[in-house]
């Protein structure tokens, strides 16, 4: 089987202003090590937080971005813009998106278009909600998202996917190390009915309240090549160990 580096990725969300980001990295120093590390800050403070982790091997990506390349989109974020202040990935389809501001598997596909012909690595979101997962409709949300984000996800695997049960997000109720498995392999058998070999190059990641005191066995579990962690990613030192639980 592929040997998937581990990646260690934060989601600040809106968290974090320039000032903010700078100390944070000030203090996370080096990624160095195994693991693949990355913060997504807030897009405000996205250009303070490329220039202060150069040189620390931290990527940067932009937490959203628009379908559209410009235009009469008050608010939003253009792919072009964020690759230009230096984002080299971009998360799209986090279940905030989903489902506080209710964008739908057609909006995801379409900037995960955006975002990859701005040259940004896709982080596409899917996940199960609590009622969803208690009706016993994991395999067919799970199997709907990802089919719609691999409409335009790139055909060489240039991309990642974080599994985010809903119900894990922000609660402190983590999923088990088997729930977590049973979605990845879900989820990795449709990236290789779809992709076929290529799809083995493709880390899937998890997140929903990942800690520093879960996060190695988060990260054992069966098929989970990584985490996309929210709170525990806006303090250095419980990043670090985070990153720490990847060597
Ligand atoms: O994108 C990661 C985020 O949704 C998880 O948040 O606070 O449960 O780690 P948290």
């Amino acid at each position: 089987m592929m040997d998937r580096r581990p990646v260690i990725s934060g989601n600040w969300k809106m968290n974090h202003g320039p000032e903010a980001a700078a100390s944070f990295f000030g203090e996370l120093g080096s990624a160095g090590g195994a693991a693949r590390v990355i913060i997504f800050p807030p897009a405000l403070s996205l250009p303070a937080a490329v220039e202060a982790a150069r040189g620390t091997g931290v990527e940067i990506g932009v937490q959203n971005v628009h379908a559209e390349v410009s235009g009469a989109f008050t608010g939003e974020n253009s792919a072009a813009a964020a690759r230009e202040a230096g984002a080299t990935l971009a998360l799209i389809g986090h279940s905030e998106r989903r489902h506080v501001f209710g964008e739908t598997d057609d909006q995801v596909a379409a900037k995960v278009a955006r975002a990859v012909a701005e040259g940004l690595e896709p982080v596409v979101c899917v996940g199960e909600t609590l009622d969803e997962r208690k009706a016993g409709r994991l395999e067919e949300v799970l199997d709907r998202q990802i089919r719609a984000a691999l409409t335009t996800l790139p055909s060489d695997g240039a991309f990642l996917i974080a599994y985010e049960p809903v119900w894990a997000i922000g609660t402190g109720e983590t999923a088990t190390p088997d729930d977590a498995a049973e979605a990845h392999a879900l989820l990795r058998d449709r990236l290789t009915e779809a992709r076929g070999e290529v799809a083995a190059a493709v880390s899937i990641l998890y997140g929903g309240s990942v800690k520093p005191g879960n996060a190695a066995e988060l990260l054992a579990a069966d098929g989970v090549d990584g985490v996309l962690v929210g709170g525990a990613s806006l303090r250095a030192s419980d990043f670090r160990a985070i990153i720490d639980a990847a060597e």
